[in-house]
């Protein structure tokens, strides 16, 4: 290949990489794969520079414009900083500053948090503006996203200048990353890889109401403007910190190799227990001062490095290809490996995801495959090591009949996924469906699992859901593997959840798109399951969070006569088919209190409070008086509200203290 060709090519594979990444928020290769052909293409280019072009990937620091947005130019570009792997790396680096400078100099150690960048610009101690990082010179203006996220002030306090902007990076925890995969994993929708995507995926959403549900953090680590309070940058984050905003206290000041090498080290294993995700260090010049005379190449600042983390990669050998069947029918390719040790585990599977992840890979059987833990929840494949293919296997195609029920597999157009097409004869599929339909927050039957659904389903007791109302306690107590008493069990939880409301048993059915939530917000808008069979495409987008994909999925459900017989079986076993006109608090936990609402909230409604309060069994009462146990006060309580508590000494409780009386069932007076 001529040099010519390599750059083309570089570039090519560089570009869909980058959109991948920033566009599409689902990257193919590992950063330090990127990283490595980046610097490759930097290099001959520098050698060749007759092939210069604007358009080159190393001419940019990456996109993630939305056209949903508005899109502003940053005052100060973003820049991205130069990435280093190796305590060598980052002794170049000291040294380098240390020869520019010929003077004793301070490196502030922070960590490299993998979220996704935010400017903020705040006027007298207001927020104005929130924008993404965008190409670096102009970005999504994402405020009304922004002002949702708690840890972000939107009101300054103490002495802050009049204007100037702050960066940081938004953040999705753990916790709340893992809570969100598993409803969307209960919803059928496709998982976040990892907290970045799932932070960038939220910070772009047209719903701020959604956002605020969703829990991002935020970070900042970096002040600019022209009337800063100090000369350094640790003293300024720190009186950032005074005025409000969430600053790291994992910053440590250094003044020698030493000291920024220990960092390093301590911090590798040590961020593992924090509750946000990191991927390296940033060291940075502290002085502003010698930050101005070390100065910036086109792209990042001389001054300040990234210290990245490998993601914990491993090389195995790839020996087959199997085939998982969902619920819903969505097949999903697994690989099966040589077991390997990675990152504390033995890895002996690797989910394959879809048929273009298989395709864009070019695996072969028998190749030695590399194997990423990284942020993500399950393992996965990120390349080939070609060298070390001896024998070529033969080529990992995709399935075309389902492994379980010989079936040809359909795929829509516009979906990464096959399907299995025979919902009714598929045993996963029916095995799952009524997984499901038992399951804790759906019908919650007690000692119906998914063994035990298994061998009923076996000695043919069931065929589908509604079976299990009609299951028999001697033809369960006969099977081996029950017994009497077992069966006496699972026939008094089946008894017990005719009782569960409807919004759970519209969950429970089962239906593509139809998780927790969206039952809950379709069972409240149409208050009974003939009213949302009835329902037009129409009616249902008009419910708030009602979007396209659901509302179709809604009417295929209904416009099959094999479900609407399902439905009249299980109404006729006396399940709940409409929400309750006096619906019965499912808790207790507010039993006999009564609680006014006030403020706005950031992580329901108004509405939801509401309903959440008689669920719980309390009251909601309209205006503060001398009966009134508490008031949930949300932002901008009303002052005369607030007067009048103060005087009637009502307590007040706010969103976070609440959730937690919710979420721990317990109230104490
Ligand atoms: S300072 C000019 N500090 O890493 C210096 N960046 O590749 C600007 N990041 O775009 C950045 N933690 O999104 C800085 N403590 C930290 C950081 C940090 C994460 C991200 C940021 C930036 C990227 C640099």
């Amino acid at each position: 290949m001529t040099p010519q060709e390599q750059i083309t090519q570089l570039r090519d594979e560089l570009n869909r990489h980058n959109y991948n990444y920033y566009v599409l928020n689902s990257p193919t290769i590992s950063d330090f794969e990127f990283d490595a052909k980046l610097r490759e293409l930097q290099q001959l280019e520098s050698a060749h520079p007759e092939f210069f072009d604007p358009n080159s990937p190393t001419q940019r620091v990456g996109s993630d414009l939305n056209a949903a947005f508005v899109q502003v130019a940053h005052r100060y570009p973003m820049l991205s900083l130069a990435n280093t792997y190796s305590a060598g790396d980052v002794a170049d680096w000291y040294e380098r500053v240390s020869r520019s400078l010929g003077e004793p100099f301070e490196v502030i150690c922070e960590l490299k948090y993998d979220g996704t960048s935010i400017s903020l610009i705040y006027e007298n101690g207001t927020l104005q503006q929130a924008v993404t990082r965008g190409d670096g010179i102009r970005g999504d203006d994402v405020t009304a996203n922004v002002r949702t996220i708690r840890s972000i002030p939107l009101q300054l306090h103490g002495d802050f200048p009049a204007q100037f902007e702050i960066r940081g990076e938004i953040l999705m925890p753990w916790t709340v990353f893992e809570r969100l995969n598993r409803e969307r994993e209960a919803q059928e929708e496709p998982l976040f890889a990892n907290p970045r995507n799932a932070a960038s995926g939220t910070l772009k959403m047209q719903n701020s109401a959604e956002v605020a549900r969703r829990g991002l953090d935020a970070y900042l680590y970096y002040l600019l403007g022209e009337a800063l309070p100090c000369d350094n940058h640790y003293d300024n984050l720190q009186q950032a910190a005074s005025w409000g905003f969430k600053v790291s206290d994992a910053m440590k000041r250094c003044t020698s190799l030493q000291e920024v090498l220990a960092y390093i080290n301590y911090w590798d294993s040590e961020r593992k227990r924090l509750p946000v995700a990191t991927d390296g260090m940033v060291l940075k010049v502290n002085s502003l001062r010698q930050q101005k005379n070390l100065g910036y190449t086109a792209k990042s600042p001389r001054w300040a490095i990234a210290y990245k983390f490998q993601a914990e990669r491993a090389c195995t050998r790839l020996n087959s290809v199997s085939y998982q069947v969902g619920r819903t029918g969505v097949i999903t390719p697994v690989a099966n490996l040589d077991p390997v040790q990675l990152s504390g585990t033995v890895v002996k599977r690797a989910s394959l995801h879809n048929a273009d992840i298989i395709a864009g890979l070019d695996l072969h059987i028998g190749d030695m495959v590399y194997v990423e833990k990284g942020g993500e929840i399950i393992p996965k494949i990120t390349g080939v090591d070609v060298d070390a293919r001896l024998l070529i296997g033969d080529k990992v195609g995709f399935t075309k009949t389902c492994p379980e029920c010989g079936t040809p597999l359909v795929r829509d157009d516009d979906e990464a996924a096959h399907y299995c097409p025979n919902e009714d004869g598929c045993p996963p599929q029916i095995k799952g469906k009524m997984e499901h339909f038992v399951s804790r927050k759906a019908m919650n039957i007690d000692g119906l699992g998914e063994e035990t659904i298994a061998l009923l389903y076996d000695n043919g007791l069931l065929h589908n859901v509604a079976d299990i109302y009609e299951l028999r306690v001697p033809d369960m107590a006969r099977l081996e593997r029950l017994g009497a008493k077992s069966a006496h069990n699972i026939k008094n939880g089946i008894e017990a959840s005719k009782q569960v409301p409807f919004a759970r048993v519209l969950f429970a059915l089962g239906i593509r798109y139809v998780g927790e939530t969206v039952a809950k917000k379709l069972a409240g808008a149409f208050r009974s399951i003939d009213a949302l069979a009835a329902a037009t495409y129409d009616q249902l987008i008009a419910v708030p969070d009602i979007g396209e994909s659901i509302a179709q999925s809604v009417l295929n459900y209904f416009a099959q006569d094999k479900h609407r017989q399902l439905i009249e079986r299980l109404r006729a076993h006396g399940l709940q088919m409409e929400t309750a006109a006096d619906a019965q608090p499912t808790f207790t936990t507010l039993q006999g209190l009564s609680i006014v609402i006030s403020g706005v909230f950031a992580h329901h409604s108004r509405d939801e409070y509401k309903a959440i309060i008689e669920q719980h069994g309390g009251k909601n009462a309209g205006s503060v008086s001398g009966a009134t146990s508490f008031i949930l006060a949300g932002d901008n309580m009303g002052p005369a509200k607030l007067e009048k508590a103060r005087k009637l000494g009502v307590r007040i409780v706010d969103e976070e203290e609440f959730l937690q009386i919710i979420e721990t069932k317990s109230y104490q007076q």
